[in-house]
């Protein structure tokens, strides 16, 4: 597959570069992050976000976290550990935080008594995470693409994308993939209120390589489907439990509820990190919940009366039952998804 045409993240001379996501599209800037803090700072304001990236990102904070540590000679492995707590707990909805910090820590644990070692570890650990989100996204979109038979039209939701990954993308990987082989010719893009990850970033991305998106916003979907214009919906996950119960972004529940009334299948693209091996169900997914100022606004304008009260959830849960199929990097599962995880679970 071709490379996506720009760089979300990059990791040069002890920085973590993060094309900053808040700006676009109208500005390509990139955030440099020499600190641990300011990486944590960047998952907080969406500067980067989607949850491969999130992950990515994480890991190079450890890394950051580790290295200021180490410089300033306060090195213990107390303090390491309550750093990779304090970048663990930036977001709580994608798993692929976590998943990325436990990792780290992991590969740290061999070389607690001995830092420049350590430190060289932690930093090919983090590129690991990095490349092989690459390769993993490779697989869930040529496993994914083979879902299309015939040249189709599909709808997504939020971003999902390179910009929410290393590269590639999940389900726009899958999009890419299948554009490619002529088996997708359209994308429809939810806007996805409150903060439009759909008209800002994955229109934009979509037309940075090419590939035709109509943008619509979230309450035009079911009429969309209605009136046949689209096929198929494909989205990415946050979190994905043993029972096949999904967390994604806002929004995702309601497109999955349309999308059965209309006899459409509902496709969830995610890697293996994102699969939440220690929960039993959906219900069990903490749910971020975000400023109200995201739903009372929109650019820098005020949309609502002063004082009014907000419900903000960033995410939320569809249930196993919606989710015609969940692409992974290992293959496409499908009902019943307890059997189906528990043999991802056991394979490691
Ligand atoms: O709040 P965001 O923008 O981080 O939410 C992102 C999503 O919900 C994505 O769909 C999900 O992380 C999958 S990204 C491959």
């Amino acid at each position: 597959m071709k490379q996506n045409s720009f760089t979300t993240m990059k990791w040069q001379h002890n920085c973590l570069c993060l094309l900053n996501q808040t700006l676009l599209p109208a500005t390509i800037e990139y955030i440099k992050c020499s600190d641990y803090l300011r990486v944590i700072m960047a998952i907080k304001r969406l500067e980067v976000r989607g949850a491969p990236a999130i992950g990515a990102a994480a890991a190079f904070a450890v890394v950051l976290g580790a290295q200021e540590l180490v410089r300033s000679h306060q090195f213990s492995w107390q303090k390491f550990l309550a750093v990779t707590e304090e970048i663990k707990a930036a977001r709580p909805t994608a798993v692929n935080l976590a998943w990325a910090v436990n990792r780290m820590v992991a590969q740290a644990e061999n070389y607690r008594a001995e830092t420049t070692a350590l430190l060289k570890q932690l930093e090919q650990e983090a590129m690991s995470i990095s490349s092989e989100d690459i390769a993993v996204n490779r697989k869930i979109s040529e496993y994914g693409a083979t879902l299309f038979t015939k040249p189709l039209s599909i709808l997504t939701h939020c971003n999902a994308g390179a910009l929410a990954t290393v590269a590639f993308g999940t389900a726009l990987g899958v999009i890419r993939q299948g554009f490619q082989e002529g088996r997708i010719t359209r994308v429809f893009a939810d806007e996805t209120r409150p903060l439009l990850q759909g008209a800002r970033l994955t229109a934009w991305e979509l037309m940075q390589d090419n590939i035709p998106v109509t943008l619509i916003t979230d309450n035009m979907a079911g009429w969309v489907m209605k009136n046949k214009m689209v096929q198929a919906v494909i989205v990415g996950a946050d979190r994905i439990a043993l029972n096949g119960d999904v967390a994604n972004k806002i929004g995702t529940y309601s497109v999955a509820v349309l999308a059965k009334e209309h006899g459409i299948p509902f496709y969830v693209a995610a890697p293996l990190s994102t699969f939440d091996f220690t929960i039993e169900t959906g219900s069990q997914i903490p749910i971020e919940e975000r400023l109200e100022t995201e739903v009372t606004t929109f650019g820098n304008s005020e949309v609502a009366p002063k004082g009014v009260t907000v419900f903000n959830p960033a995410f939320d849960v569809t249930p196993n039952q919606l989710v015609s199929a969940i692409i992974t990097e290992k293959g496409i599962i499908r009902a019943p998804y307890s059997r189906e995880i528990q043999q991802l679970k056991n394979e490691g």
